[in-house]
């Protein structure tokens, strides 16, 4: 059993806004319209986290994963992106920007592609194409065909 649970929030929740731009992850796009957002609560209630899902074509955009700093370290950012990947359809290809956690992401079963080898529809999503640096990495999860 997962020691993190799940909830929705808005894109215009204050604290979810707070987190992101305290670990200098993207907020500007938040309110746009296809996008998911989750908060990570723990067993004792406590908010430990935030995730978001951005659907982009057939395709989905992994993003905003941030643990609290108080609670990083912990084994709780592997928790909360399997969680977040649960609700995630199984034939959709998942991506993800990132310019600092790309080893954590590789864990989790995430590989580094090359910009010329994303969908067109994912390199057009604000987070690829003005919010996240031209060098933050891009990463597909590498999963089996369905
Ligand atoms: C990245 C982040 C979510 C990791 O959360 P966490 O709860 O500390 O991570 P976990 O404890 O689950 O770590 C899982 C594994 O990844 C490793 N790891 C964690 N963060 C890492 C990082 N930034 N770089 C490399 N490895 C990392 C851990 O050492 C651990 O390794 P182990 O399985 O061998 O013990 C957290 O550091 C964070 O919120 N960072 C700021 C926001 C961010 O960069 N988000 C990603 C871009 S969307």
């Amino acid at each position: 059993m997962s020691d993190i649970r799940l909830e929705p929030v808005t894109g215009s929740d204050p604290e979810l806004k707070l987190a992101l731009s305290a670990s200098g992850l993207p907020t500007e796009d938040l309110e746009d319209t296809g996008r998911s957002f989750f908060r990570a609560v723990s067993s004792d209630r406590s908010t430990v986290g935030y995730a978001g899902i951005e659907a982009c074509g057939d395709d989905v955009l992994l993003r905003s994963i941030v643990i609290l700093p108080e609670h990083r370290g912990k084994a709780l950012g592997k928790s909360l992106t399997r969680e977040t990947l649960k609700a995630v359809d199984v034939s959709s290809a998942v991506f993800l920007a990132t310019t600092s956690a790309a080893p954590f992401f590789e864990r989790l079963g995430f590989i580094v592609v090359e910009r010329a080898d994303v969908p067109p529809a994912v390199l057009a999503t604000r987070q690829l194409s003005g919010i996240c640096p031209a060098s933050a990495t891009i990463m597909k999860l590498d999963r089996a065909p369905t």
